[in-house]
């Protein structure tokens, strides 16, 4: 038999997606992948309903359904403060995972550099992988995350072609500061490199953090690839509706990287998603205390039980400090959680560079009724997990 591609060597299977399965196998309380347990707005499912009796069942323009394009123009420009064209600077892509993979390939030749912050969301990896970039990790400090400038400007020496910047962050919660993406602006302007941006929890932030769209920083709409989806901001993970946004020149290439990946997003998801693109300001206020409400009451639940846990300051999700139990293995301690506990989380060690096991992922973006059963389950978690003693 010849042999598979060595690029795929490398791949493990995704770790979130695998505590996913082993969570079903225990009936443990998922919350080990990002997506709610609770519907989507009405008023998209509603619009979804007509359009499966309209004219949508046929391909969209590849770079995007031309309705959709222009929604999304006039949200973002309010947002990202300048007129975004919506026939030159947006691909619509199937989710923030397309629209970061055509980013990496738009931008990038095998055996360039990329700079990939750490803790990281785990698909930056498998980018940089495909596209044949070598990522140089930049460490994120607990407990605020902070980077050492001087540690990311030795890793812009090493000249990377791009960085990524997933901001809100996943894992841990970050939200960079305006003076943070500032430091990082003035390096990439420097060091002349793109930022690619991932930003799918840019609604889901906490007070007082706000968010900052780094294109939007003096000098950077030239060099940024602006990546964010749909799936979060209005619960439709499954949609997979996402976009860069970008200059022209940029855009242009990135069209044709997207046309051959998978000529478009799905039609009428498109053309139901437009109603959600056009609400007003209140809905994202809404959005944002509601997450808040969860997030207060998932650490609050989590403090009753005494154990040490991030504060996020955006995205939905918490890491747990698991030291006590005195496990090497962070995986064998989430399938023993999933088993024994009946809570489904992800070992922290797949979104780390550095050697961590010690931190495990939670995220709470479930009905409050899922959140308590969770709660519930995790009071007992000292006497259900047996301690590992070294
Ligand atoms: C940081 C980050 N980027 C991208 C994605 C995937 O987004 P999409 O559904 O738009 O592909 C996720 C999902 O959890 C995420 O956390």
């Amino acid at each position: 038999m010849p042999t598979l591609s060595k690029r795929t060597e490398g791949f493990t299977d995704s770790v979130i997606r695998r505590m996913t399965r082993i969570s079903n196998q225990y009936g443990a309380v998922n919350l080990s992948q990002g997506f709610p347990d609770f519907e989507p707005p009405r008023e998209l499912l509603d619009r979804l309903a007509e359009v499966t009796k309209e004219d949508f069942h046929q391909y969209s323009i590849t770079w995007g359904a031309q309705n959709f394009r222009e929604a999304l123009a006039q949200k973002q420009s309010k947002l990202m403060g300048r007129t975004i064209d919506p026939n030159g600077e947006i691909v619509v892509t199937c989710g923030s995972t397309e629209a970061m993979m055509a980013a990496m390939m738009t931008v990038t030749n095998p055996g360039d550099k990329v700079i990939v912050f750490s803790p990281f969301y785990e698909n930056y990896g498998a980018d940089t992988i495909l596209s044949g970039a070598e990522p140089i990790y930049v460490p994120l400090y607990p407990p605020e995350f902070n980077f050492s400038i001087d540690e990311l400007e030795a890793a812009f020496k090493q000249k990377p072609k791009a960085l990524i910047l997933c901001n809100p962050s996943n894992p841990c919660g970050k939200v960079f500061t305006y003076d943070e993406l500032k430091a990082i602006a003035d390096l990439a302007e420097k060091y002349d490199t793109f930022v690619i941006t991932d930003e799918v929890y840019e609604h889901i932030v906490y007070e007082p953090y706000k968010h900052t769209y780094f294109a939007s920083l003096p000098g950077m709409w030239e060099r940024t690839i602006s990546c964010s989806s749909l799936s979060k901001t209005y619960s439709i993970t499954g949609w997979r509706l996402g976009y860069i946004i970008a200059p022209p020149e940029i855009i242009d290439t990135a069209k044709k990287v997207h046309d051959f990946l998978t000529v478009g997003a799905a039609a009428p998801l498109q053309e139901a998603a437009v109603t959600g693109l056009l609400f007003g300001e209140d809905y994202y206020k809404d959005l944002q205390k509601k997450y808040t409400e969860k997030r207060d009451l998932f650490l609050k639940g989590l403090d009753d039980i005494g154990i040490v846990h991030t504060v996020p300051q955006g995205a939905y999700y918490i890491l747990l400090d698991i030291s006590e139990f005195g496990y090497e293995s962070d995986l064998e301690f989430c399938e023993a959680l999933a088993r024994d506990v009946g809570v489904g989380a992800v070992p922290g060690s797949s979104f780390f560079r550095e050697d961590v096991n010690h931190l495990i992922r939670l995220h709470f973006a479930k009905k409050n009724e899922t959140l308590y059963e969770a709660l519930n389950r995790l009071k007992d978690i000292r006497k259900k997990i047996s301690y590992r003693k070294p």
